[in-house]
Order: C-alpha cells, then structure tokens, then sequence
C-alpha cells in the first residue's frame, strides 16, 4: 500500500533522509521540521503515518501523538525517541502511539516499521469493506417475500433479533433456513462477532462432538494437538446448528447442557469451559414425529423451540415468485458475467405453473442454467430445464419450421447444456471438461466461442 506520510524531526538532515527513503520507497512523504507545523499540517491533510521526534522546541512529539489520538484516530503515529528514553517511549506507547523506534536506527528497521504499520491498515480496511458488504447483503434484503407468509417471518425475524432467544427454524429444503439464521445474527447485537454454522449431519457422532465442543489432545486416536470447538469459537457470537433433527441422542443430551448451563468440557477433557453463544437451529424433519418415536429429546425439543420460525413452501406463496425470479435472473447474469436478459413469456408461465419441490434453491439452479444457455435475445422456454419444461411445448417439438430445423435446435441445447454441465463440474478448467465429456480441447474450445461461452466465469465460484 502507498502511504501518505508526515514526518516530524527538527533535525533538519533526518526529517530530509527519511522523506528520501520512504519517497523512494512510493510513499507520499511531508517533511516539517517543529511540531507546531506539524499540528497545521495535520489539521489540513488526512495522513496514513505520522513518524515524529519525541523531544521538539515547541510542541512535543507527546502533544503530536495526543492531538491525533483524539481528532484523527485512523493516523499511526510512531514516535523517533533518544538513546536512553525507554520510559517515555513506554508511556508514549500507553498514549496509542503505534510503535517507536530508538535513535540511532538504520534504514531497514524504519522501513519494516512502516510496511508493517501501512499492512496493517489495508488488511483492516479490507475487512471493514468485507463486513459492511456482509452486514448489508443479509438484511432483509436477500430474504425476498411479499407473500403473507414471508411477512410473517421478517416480523418473528425483527421482534427476536436482538434478544438471545433460541430460535428453531423450520421449512422444506431450499426454503431459506439459513438465510433467516442469518438475518437474525446479523440484525442483532451479536453481529460483529463470529456467526459460526455447523452441519450436524455432516460428521460421525463422535465428529459432531469433537467439532461443537473441541477436543483435548489424546482424547482419540488422531487428536495429536487440542482443539477448540465451534461453541468456543463462536463465544460472544452466534452457532448456527443446521440439520438439527439428524443429531445423535447423546449429543442431544450435551447439546441440552450447553443451552442451560452455558458451559461444557472439551471432549476428553475435564476443565469446564464457559461460554456465551446464542444457538439458532434449523431442520426440515418432523420433529414433533422424531420426539413421538424417542429419536430426539422433548426436553431438548421444548428448549429450542422457544421462538419457532417455519418458511412456507414456494408453492405455498407463489405471489413471491416475480420478484424472486427477477432476483434470481440478475443474480444469475452478474455471478456469470452476462447481459441481463429479459425472460420470454412462455419460459415466465413455465416458471409459474412449475411445482418447485426443491424451492427457492431449485429455481435458482433453474434460472443459472437458462442464464448460462440463452444465446438468443431473451430467455427461450428451452432455456429452461427439461424438468421445469412444459414437454407438449418443449422447443424440440415445436411445430414450426422443419424437421431438420428442428432437430438443429434440439442439439444445440444438448450441447450447451452438457457443456455448461461440465465446466460447472471443473470449475471453468476447459482441459478437464473436454476430457471429462471425451472431446478434444481444441475442439471445445470452438463450441465455447460458437456458443458465447465464458469459461472463465465458472472459475471463481
Ligand atoms: N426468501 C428468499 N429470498 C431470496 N433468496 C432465497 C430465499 N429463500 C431462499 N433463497 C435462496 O435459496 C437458496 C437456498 O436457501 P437456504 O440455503 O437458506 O435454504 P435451506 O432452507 O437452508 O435449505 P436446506 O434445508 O436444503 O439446507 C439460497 O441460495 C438462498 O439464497
Ligand atoms: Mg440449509
């Protein structure tokens, strides 16, 4: 990163040799030589770094460091101190000074100081960006509904968030459980700390406790070091606990103590562990039905369906789809890197007439693909998915125009389609796509640039 500098010393030869060296470095650099222009300056250009002697005439390096502490917090100030004054180098410190560095000092050590200061600062900018992205992309604005129902769950989703209340989030797959786990960290206080989300279905009984609650080392075979769990990692935030209704009897029971005492042991450990989480859990089983038939714990059942917050079916709510087919097509186009194109009107009553069993995931698989494969003006119903497809008005059997015509049509979309399959698979590599479907390189090569094709766009995801 290229820094804007100013440094202090009223030792005109230092102030000059250090503009040099950083200049040369690519820095912007202001050299004065009291702090009293020091203080003018300041006041006047926003500085990543201030570098200044600690014993000026006038204002002191002290005063330096203590004006920017308080009207420009963002600037590092790092303080030039003489053989012999650790102990206000230890108080300068104390005041938020970043760093200081001892005359007489050589060049590399300056320059280390400073890199290391300036990284510092791109690598927090670049999360503050990354959050405020994050923070903004799951408001309720990725969870698209108008529909009654959805209004229903933004209302549960705005009167809970900012509670530690546990919420047992519950609907078909597909329907946006997660989505909601996030909307609720992220609305509530917890949102700057750690929203950590584990599959319970995903890991062996002894797995799934091994990653909620850690591990000591030695407790099994392969636990060479200790671990912390996702409870532990997730302390002062939020722990996501999805599939819930796949979780063992055991694991329940832990789970149980945890929600209650708000404490647990590691795995092969026995230091109890404090912590301070607020769980979301989210399952698309009958739990009520698992309960009935001993497989999960009512107790357990009872403390996280204290908020219960259930998503409708996207067959049950078709009044969101427009606006969940507009969102999902731009999503689409962007993630892709294509003009957006407007749907034509057979492929939109397709789209509405359609069951979507697999609900908002499966429309917007649907919708990538037809993305991925329009080569025409607009969004062609055989753009579409088979399964999402009328059959009686599949594109291939459409009267009009020739048989051969006809036949042209339906081996372009073949092809297309098992090609946008393909680099889906290998994410974008074309040399392993082409292998995968038996073709030689060269020659997908073309069918790409026939097709419009951008391999590249199915690298990054
Ligand atoms: N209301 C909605 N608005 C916008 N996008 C949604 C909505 N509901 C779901 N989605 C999208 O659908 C996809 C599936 O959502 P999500 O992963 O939250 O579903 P889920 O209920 O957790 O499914 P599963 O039970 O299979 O884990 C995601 O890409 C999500 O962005
Ligand atoms: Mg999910």
């Amino acid at each position: 990163m290229r820094g804007r500098i100013l440094v202090v010393d009223d030792e005109r030869a230092i102030g000059i040799a250090i503009q040099r060296l950083l200049g040369a470095r690519g820095h912007e650099v202001d050299a004065v030589h009291s702090g009293k222009e020091a203080l003018a300056r300041l006041a006047e250009h926003a500085y990543h770094l201030v570098i200044t002697d600690l014993s000026l005439q006038d204002v002191s390096g002290m005063d330096v460091l203590r004006w920017v502490r308080e009207h420009a917090p963002e600037t590092a100030v790092v303080m030039i101190t003489a053989f012999g004054s650790e102990k206000i180098a230890v108080e300068a410190m104390k005041l938020g000074a970043a760093d200081y560095i001892p005359k007489p000092f050589d060049n590399d050590e300056l320059e280390l100081v400073v890199e290391r200061l300036l990284e510092g600062m791109e690598v927090r900018r670049c999360l503050r960006l990354l959050q405020e992205q994050v923070a903004g992309a799951y408001r309720f604005g990725s969870l698209i509904g108008k529909s009654p129902g959805m209004q229903r769950v933004f209302d549960v989703i705005r009167k809970v968030a900012d509670t530690d209340l546990t919420v047992l989030i519950r609907g078909p797959s597909g329907t946006g459980k997660e989505l909601v786990a996030n909307a609720l960290h992220y609305n509530g206080p917890r949102r700057t700390k750690p929203l950590v989300k584990v599959n319970c279905a995903a890991f062996s009984r002894e797995l799934v406790e091994s990653e909620l609650f850690g591990h000591e080392k030695g407790a099994f075979t392969g636990a060479v070091t200790a671990r912390e769990g996702k409870f532990e990692i997730a302390d002062g935030g939020t722990l996501f606990l999805d599939e819930i209704g796949d979780m063992r009897l055991e694991t329940q029971a832990k789970i149980l103590r945890v929600l209650q005492e708000r404490e647990l042991e590691r795995v092969g450990g026995n230091r109890t562990l404090k912590v301070d989480v607020r769980v979301l859990a989210a399952t698309n089983q009958d739990l009520e039905a698992k309960v009935q038939a001993g497989s999960f714990r009512e107790d357990l059942y009872y403390r996280l369906n204290v908020v219960s917050i259930v998503l409708p079916a996207l067959r049950e709510r078709t009044e969101d789809l427009p606006l969940l087919i507009e969102h999902a097509l731009a999503a689409a186009a962007a993630r892709l890197k294509r003009e957006p194109k407007p749907l034509a009107a057979d492929a939109y009553r397709a789209l509405c007439a359609h069951e979507w069993k697999g609900n908002v995931r499966e429309l917007e698989h649907a919708l990538e693909q037809a993305v991925a494969l329009a080569s025409g003006p607009e969004i062609a119903l055989g753009d579409l998915p088979a399964s999402v497809r009328d059959l009686s008005s599949d594109g291939a059997a459409d009267p009009s125009g020739s048989f051969r015509e006809a036949k042209q049509r339906a081996i372009e979309r073949f092809e297309r389609l098992f090609i946008h399959e393909a680099l889906v698979r290998h994410h974008g590599n074309i040399s392993k796509a082409a292998e995968d479907m038996g073709m030689y390189r060269q020659h997908l090569q073309l069918k790409l640039a026939e097709y419009g094709i951008d391999a590249a766009a199915y690298r990054e995801r």
